[in-house]
């Protein structure tokens, strides 16, 4: 283990991100950079507050990283990116920059002054779409469907001709839908659950038959760890969950878990171009790196719901935008 590794974790507030700063703070130098866009919630780390440091900056913004970069890493990590592929379709526009320009501006960054370890954190939305049958494994040729999936698979292919033509150590992670605390309520997940929660209905896209392979955050976190330490430069890993859902049956089970009846679902308009299913072949991270997952879905499930229970005042200061106050207050000035 090395333990005096020091981390640059861009999208640090974001809800993998935080998970991955408070499960290694103990273990690393850990310095968040992060632009607080409406999904960076500093609020989300307040319980390992002074365990880590923060920068907010824009990872397209090239003289804000070359700043934080040129303080010295021995990795970056990064996280930052605009995620939710609805928006996406809206305003592909901020996808662009900070998906493909941020990722391209800190590979520069780090290359330039020699980080000797580029964690990037990817999705399996780059593959596509697949049929009822079949994985996605790491050699899936790469098919995305949404702005959002095609600037990400933009930013997987820049850090492959950044190790390809530089030889730079980049390592690429491509991992399933993940759940848990802290995500914003805008996802399939904290939605439902939060909507259900106030006795709300639940807006299921389509006839909600999408398959989602469903990974806890904690387990994601393991395995993106487990890359960092010793994933080979140039490869790419795909992390799945090995737990494949229609959403209409995690609907109903979110449902169950509530206390609430299946009759809050609502079957709403399909999203455009909504991917009909994703599954994931995760063998390549079991074999080379002794990761698996650890989190049974329904025990994951039950933990989130319970989280988002007894943690309304987080909910609700993400949805009245309280929660944007919480950098003035406490990094104000600095
Ligand atoms: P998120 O939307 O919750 O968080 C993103 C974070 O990045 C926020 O803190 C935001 O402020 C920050 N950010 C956005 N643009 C930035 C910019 N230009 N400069 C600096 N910071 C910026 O996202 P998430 O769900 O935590 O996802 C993290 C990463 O994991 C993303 O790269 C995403 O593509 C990938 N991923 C997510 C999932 C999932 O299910 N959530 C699955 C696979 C891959
Ligand atoms: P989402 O959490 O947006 O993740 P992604 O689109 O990246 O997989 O959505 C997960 C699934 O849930 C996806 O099939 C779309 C569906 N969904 C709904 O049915 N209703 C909703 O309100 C949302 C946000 C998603």
């Amino acid at each position: 283990m090395i333990l005096e590794m020091k981390i640059l974790v861009t999208g640090g507030c974001g809800f993998i991100g935080s998970h991955f700063v408070r499960m290694f703070c103990a273990r690393a130098q850990i310095v968040v950079f992060d632009a607080l866009t409406y999904a960076g919630n500093l609020e989300s780390l307040q319980d390992v507050e002074g365990k880590f440091r923060f920068v907010k900056g824009d990872v397209a913004d090239e003289p804000a990283v070359e700043a934080v970069v040129a303080g010295g890493f021995d990795a970056i990590v990064n996280f930052a990116a605009e995620s939710h592929v609805d928006r996406s379709l809206y305003g592909p526009m901020a996808f662009v920059r900070s998906n493909v320009q941020g990722t391209l501006v800190l590979l520069e960054a780090a290359r330039k002054h020699e980080v000797p370890r580029f964690v990037q954190i990817s999705t399996d939305e780059v593959y596509g779409s697949l049929p009822p049958e079949g994985v996605f494994t790491e050699s899936t040729p790469l098919a995305p469907n949404s702005p959002y999936s095609a600037s990400k698979a933009g930013a997987d292919l820049l850090c492959r001709a950044h190790h390809h033509t530089f030889g730079f150590p980049v390592v690429i992670t491509r991992s399933s839908n993940n759940y848990g605390a802290y995500q914003y309520p805008e996802k399939f997940i904290p939605l439902f659950v939060t909507n259900a929660l106030e006795g709300k209905e639940c807006p299921l896209y389509g006839d909600g038959m999408n398959v989602r392979d469903w990974l806890h955050v904690e387990d994601n976190c393991r395995a993106i760890w487990a890359v960092l330490e010793r994933g080979r430069p140039g490869e790419v890993y795909n992390i799945g969950g090995g737990n494949e859902r229609p959403n209409l049956d995690v609907a109903k089970a979110m449902l169950k878990l509530v206390g609430r009846p299946e009759s809050l679902i609502r079957f709403v308009k399909d999203r455009p171009g909504h991917d009909r299913r994703y599954a994931i072949d995760c063998a390549k991270v079991q074999d080379e790196l002794g990761w698996k997952p650890e989190i049974p879905f329904e025990e994951g499930l039950r933990q989130t719901v319970e989280w988002y229970r007894t943690n309304r005042a987080w909910v609700d200061r993400v949805r009245s935008g309280e929660y944007r106050k919480f950098y003035e207050m406490h990094y104000g000035g600095r």
